[in-house]
């Protein structure tokens, strides 16, 4: 056991479940990334509902949301750090857990706070379906975004974590990495979704995706927004041909999305990853 606030720590024992590849074939940080980022995105601006705070993704009322499919292998995963840490709180293990995944496959450090609470019912849990769906368009993308208090800008720099990972069948019903690097943050999203010349493609559960000329390499109908909408493809433009502005937008964002719903009345320790 660590001693209270020993941050450090907590750290070194994330960064050693990261490479596990018995789990996923890139190990285990695209998920915590994902992990980190459906804990905070059902954020709601003008109810200040959802967010961060409170790991409410513990009750199964938030876990079941489809949405949320797969990601008890992150949670689960990351239980015996909790019982390295008693003193962590989830909401607080699960967001650090992407921030030093971010940093572990070669991205920004992104700026966290400790200080969330985890909530002790299901009152807290925000309803099903505040998270983005993968099926719409532009429109869809900016409701949700703009809920959560995001502009366009930030939008299409969160959107590049999809470098990392890949789609699980049996998760969300899509397949398939979008970059030939899944286990490195770069700005690989955006100059494949730029280069690549793109066709439908249906996969026998009817699931209706995107795929390059070699079927490599996936985009969803929602990533394909940000190849479409004019003022998103000049943001993309930007971040294919310009690897540090991303980097340092992404952190930016990324530290903006895990301070959703954290209430602050003073400044918490902050913690440099
Ligand atoms: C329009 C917005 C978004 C949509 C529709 C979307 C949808 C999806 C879907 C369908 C998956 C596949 C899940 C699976 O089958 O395992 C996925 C994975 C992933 N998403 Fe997103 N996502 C969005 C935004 C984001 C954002 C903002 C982030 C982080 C900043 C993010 C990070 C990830 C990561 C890292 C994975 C890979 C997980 C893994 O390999 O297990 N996504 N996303």
């Amino acid at each position: 056991m660590s001693t209270s606030g020993d941050y450090d720590a907590v750290r070194e024992d994330i960064k050693q479940l990261i490479p596990n590849k018995d789990l996923s074939k890139d190990g285990l940080g695209p998920i915590f990334v994902r992990l980190a980022w459906h804990a905070s995105g059902t954020y709601d601006k003008n109810t200040k509902t959802g967010g961060s705070n409170g790991a409410t993704m513990r009750f199964s009322l938030e876990s079941s949301d489809a949405a949320n499919n797969g990601l008890n292998i992150a949670r689960d995963c990351l239980e015996p750090v909790k019982e390295n840490h008693p003193w962590i709180s989830y909401a607080d293990l699960w967001t650090l857990a992407g921030v030093v995944a971010i940093k572990e496959l070669g991205g920004p450090t992104v700026p966290w706070k400790s200080g969330r609470v985890d909530a002790t019912d299901e009152s807290l849990v925000p309803p099903n379906g505040r998270l983005p769906n993968a099926e719409e368009g532009e429109q869809h993308v900016r409701d949700v975004f703009y809920r959560m208090g995001f502009n366009d800008r930030e939008i299409v720099a969160l959107i590049g974590a999809h470098c990392l990972g890949r789609c699980h069948k049996d998760r969300s019903g899509y397949e398939g990495a979008w970059t030939l690097t899944p286990t490195k943050f770069n700005n690989q999203f955006y100059v494949q979704l730029l280069k690549k010349n793109w066709s439908t493609k249906e996969l026998d559960n009817g699931i209706k995706q995107f795929k390059d000329e070699n079927d490599r390499i996936m985009m969803l109908p929602a990533d394909m927004a940000f190849r479409t909408d004019p003022e998103f493809r000049k943001i993309v433009e930007e971040y294919a041909n310009d690897k540090e502005t991303f980097f340092n937008d992404f952190a930016a964002a990324f530290g903006k999305l895990l301070e959703l719903g954290v209430p602050r009345s003073s400044d918490t320790e902050t913690v440099a990853c």
